[in-house]
């Protein structure tokens, strides 16, 4: 991580002036336009009557649904397709197509012309050109990469326009890519000798328990005789070590420092201790330019056995996260983002993969900050498209400095683990004849030796025998839990993790009966039980799952079984705008795999996962719910999702046994040939391994309770479900107690019995009302077939719940008051400090 700051520096000993360095983030008084004005370039042109926005922005998420954007016809080769169908809804649903103009004023004075200027995008969705003062400064194609111009020639004292036209085109990705400037823009300002943007690249070695070497490589540009001090600074504040050296610049320069920092602490995931490098330049003794770097102080090793952090074998408990916050878009908010990384970490998750281009920056910082391990991945497509409009018409031009860039932008973070080259490359196919996969890997290696190169393959045995799979350092295999002994067996070399797992499909509070495990061992090819579940609302017994997906238990147990490989990521931890799979006509406009849906309400499936991973909790979880009128007297399995031993089931007192978890020793479906790819279809044996099961209970209104017991027999916790009374009120919980201006807060609205138990089929519409510090941003529901626009106040509940989303705009209390037809809710504790 980089940052310049503005911050005066008043070191005493060096008697140090103001530092020249200045980031600032230019983010209101933007005006935006949807319409293609040719000559919104220029200088003079009128933007009066454009919309006033705030960056980071997403114009496309405010829009109607309507399933007639961006279909798609396309055989998906990876799904096992041999026919092209037409896709609605893959993109969301939401209008991203089309050009959207920005234009805003930035004054510079007569003395600053004399500094150094540059315009520093975090991404901007997509092929932007960039305009200053009329005149065009240049252009970047690919939505997710971070880019910087200098504009200093551009400038005049006084005012300057800044312009940025940015085009979407139809078919240009496989989910909701957003639209517009849907990150930061600032504007760097510093000397003109000066640390480079992106200019350092911090690593750590030889790291023991007494001490450990920091290397720096330093990237300055400038003119003249300068100093340049480095000092490291500890968490509490404390220098912990320096050095200075002096120079002379002419142009650009690099230089490499070492520094000894003794009993030093360890960046890990329990423990993310953090260190910050200051780069100064002096020039006659005056500081005129500070650069900071964070960096943690830690040591990874991808050995064949298992990845190591700091000398500990580490298993990634992962999940892959698209960019989008669900109905606030893909505008990036860091609180939200914060929220989503609490929720995973809640669930056990100790890993992301940012699938599949590079995230905010913002985004590492939190990973840095949070302990938690992160692959950042540049591509989805090489030169071999997946979408007509997709990134391969850009390879060819922009990958070395799209790559480079990633990795330029991010190599200080301690959390990144690995670099991705790709996900699911179509050159799989074909043996990649144009070795684009060792092009790649070495423009990594070029920049940063220090880390694990690494592609998402989902055909194994093609990458494996063409090579592609060992020329990256790991490989990554998508749902391929039946072969990763045969991989090992045949090739002994690989070191490997599940870049992709899981697929099976969810929705929060359904359930669909009668509930059939074993009949689920569907072929390649075949939509699974779309047609059962025709409403697009698969039940949450983890029964119902794409071609190629699987449910989470299966995983599992080859992971256990084949304890050498590195972990698995989930596809996904949380449910994203677009990738409706597998109901992909006109039903649905978002994803349905996640633990977690796209509103940030947990199925049953995250406590699954839960029981699994997290080491801190006991879980004790169990489904259905206990509201299901049109199930009396019929029979219904009860699954609990627990880390007890074992646990007793009564209905309304009546016992229906004790169950233990029954895990074979080799798992069933292990494949007994590395071409067969098994994946596909969940067995009751699966899921006794990882659940306890009571297959034949009859439903009766009332009460359902789980006694858990240790291994002795001793009852050690309960948990009950009641069938809910009559809907009574509205019930609405605030995530957040106090937040910072601009900020926004979540709350949870439920509709309750009388008791405060949920009732889970109140469906009906509320209107939202916002007043005081804030205003009303967003809200969902968790269903994805739900098509009510999302930034209008109005909402339906779904199974019993919605969220909304409120932005403050003034210090302050929040008063949002909900009304639906029945109830109506206030809730007035948010305060914007
Ligand atoms: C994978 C792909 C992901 C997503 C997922 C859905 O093949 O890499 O991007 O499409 O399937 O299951």
């Amino acid at each position: 991580m980089k940052k310049y700051t503005s911050v005066i520096l008043l070191i005493c000993s060096l008697h140090f002036l103001a530092a020249q360095h200045s980031s600032v983030d230019i983010l209101r008084d933007w005006k935006f336009s949807n319409y293609d004005h040719g000559a919104a370039f220029q200088e003079n042109f009128n933007d009066a009557d454009w919309e006033h926005v705030t960056v980071p922005h997403d114009w496309a998420v405010k829009e109607d649904f309507n399933f007639t954007h961006d279909i798609q016809l396309t055989m998906v080769i990876q799904d096992g397709e041999t026919t092209p169908k037409y896709r609605t809804g893959r993109t969301g649903a939401l209008p991203y197509v089309g050009i959207g103009w920005y234009r805003t004023n930035y004054t510079v004075s007569a003395t600053e012309l004399e500094e150094n200027i540059e315009l520093l995008f975090d991404g901007a969705m997509s092929n932007a050109k960039v305009y200053v003062n009329g005149a065009y400064v240049g252009a970047r194609p690919f939505g997710y990469i971070s880019f910087h111009f200098d504009i200093t020639k551009f400038l005049k004292a006084g005012e300057n326009t800044i312009a940025v036209r940015l085009e979407n085109f139809n078919s240009q990705s496989r989910w909701y890519p957003g639209a517009g400037l849907y990150r930061k823009v600032s504007v760097q300002k510093r000397n003109k000798t000066h640390v480079k943007t992106w200019g350092t690249f911090v690593s750590t070695h030889q790291i023991t328990k007494k001490k450990a070497l920091v290397h720096l490589d330093l990237e300055v540009v400038g003119e003249g005789k300068c100093t340049i001090l480095n000092e490291i600074i500890a968490h509490d504040g404390k220098k912990i070590a320096q050095n200075s050296k002096d120079i002379s610049l002419n142009g650009e320069a690099k230089l490499s420092e070492n520094f000894k920092i003794l009993k030093p602490q360890l960046w890990d995931i329990k423990t993310p201790q953090l260190y910050t490098l200051k780069t100064s330049i002096l020039k006659n003794g005056t500081v005129v330019d500070t650069y900071t770097t964070t960096f943690g102080v830690r040591s990874i090793r991808f050995e064949l056995d298992g990845f190591y952090l700091n000398d500990e074998k580490i298993r990634f408990k992962g999940v892959n996260m698209h960019h989008d916050f669900g109905p606030v878009g893909a505008a990036f908010h860091k609180e939200l983002f914060i929220r989503q990384m609490k929720k995973m970490k809640e669930m056990g998750v100790n890993a992301i993969r940012f699938s599949h281009n590079p995230p905010a920056p913002e985004a590492l910082d939190i990973c840095d900050e949070m302990g938690i391990l992160a692959i950042d991945e540049a591509f989805d497509e090489w030169q071999l498209g997946k979408v007509l409009n997709g990134y391969s018409k850009h390879f060819d031009l922009w990958a070395k400095e799209d790559l480079s860039d990633m990795i330029l932008r991010d190599r200080n973070h301690p959390s990144i683990i690995m670099w991705s080259i790709g996900n699911e490359i179509m050159e799989q196919y074909q043996h990649d004849p144009n070795k684009i996969t060792s092009y790649l890997n070495t423009i990594v290696k070029s920049l940063d030796t220090t880390r694990a190169t690494t592609a998402g393959f989902n055909s194994a045995n093609n990458a494996l025998e063409s090579g592609m799979a060992s020329t990256v350092d790991v490989a990554g295999f998508n749902y391929k839990p039946g072969i990763y002994h045969k991989i090992r067996e045949h090739y002994p070399t690989i070191k490997f993790y599940a870049s992709e797992t899981g697929g099976s499909l969810s929705t929060r509070n359904s359930y669909k009966f009668p509930v059939v495990f074993d009949t689920l061992q569907n072929k390649r090819g075949t939509s699974v039980h779309t047609e059962l579940y025709a409403d697009g609302q698969p039940g949450n017994y983890e029964n119902t799952n794409v071609p190629w997906g699987y449910a989470p238990y299966k995983e599992f147990a080859s992971q256990e079984y084949n304890d050498f490989v590195y972990g698995e990521f989930v596809w996904t931890g949380y449910d994203y705008l677009g990738e409706p799979s597998p109901y992909h006509t006109a039903k649905s406009r978002s994803s349905y795999f996640a633990p977690v849906d796209m509103v940030g309400l947990e199925k049953d499936k995250f406590y699954l996962y839960k029981s699994e991973w997290n080491e801190d909790t006991e879980v004790l979880h169990f489904f259905p719910h206990w509201s299901l009128p049109e199930m009396k007297g019929k029979k219904i399995p009860v699954v609990c999702y627990t880390t007890y031993d074992k646990a007793e089931l009564f209905v309304n007192g009546k016992s229906y046994g004790i169950k233990t978890k029954n895990k074979p020793a080799i798992p069933e479906f292990l494949a007994t040939d590395i071409k067969k790819e098994a994946s596909g279809g969940t067995t009751m044996a699966q899921v006794e391994a990882y659940a306890l099961v009571w297959e034949q209970v009859i439903y009766e209104p009332g009460e359902a309770k789980i006694i858990a017991y240790n291994k002795k027999g001793k009852k050690v916790a309960e948990t009950r479900r009641v069938t809910a009374g009559k809907p009574h009120h509205i019930s609405i919980k605030n995530e957040t107690q106090i937040i910072q201006e601009g900020e926004v807060a979540v709350y949870v609205v439920s509709v309750v019995d009388k008791d405060g138990n949920l009732y889970p089929h109140y469906n009906k519409n509320m209107k939202i009302e916002v007043s005081g510090a804030a205003q009303f941003l967003a809200s969902g529901n968790g269903d994805p077939t739900n098509v009510q626009n999302l930034s209008k106040p109005t909402r339906a509940f779904f199974n019993g719940q919605a969220v909304i989303y409120v932005q403050s705009i003034a210090k302050g209390t929040i008063v949002l008051k909900t009304n639906s037809e029945d109830f109506e809710g206030t809730n007035t504790t948010v305060i914007v400090k």
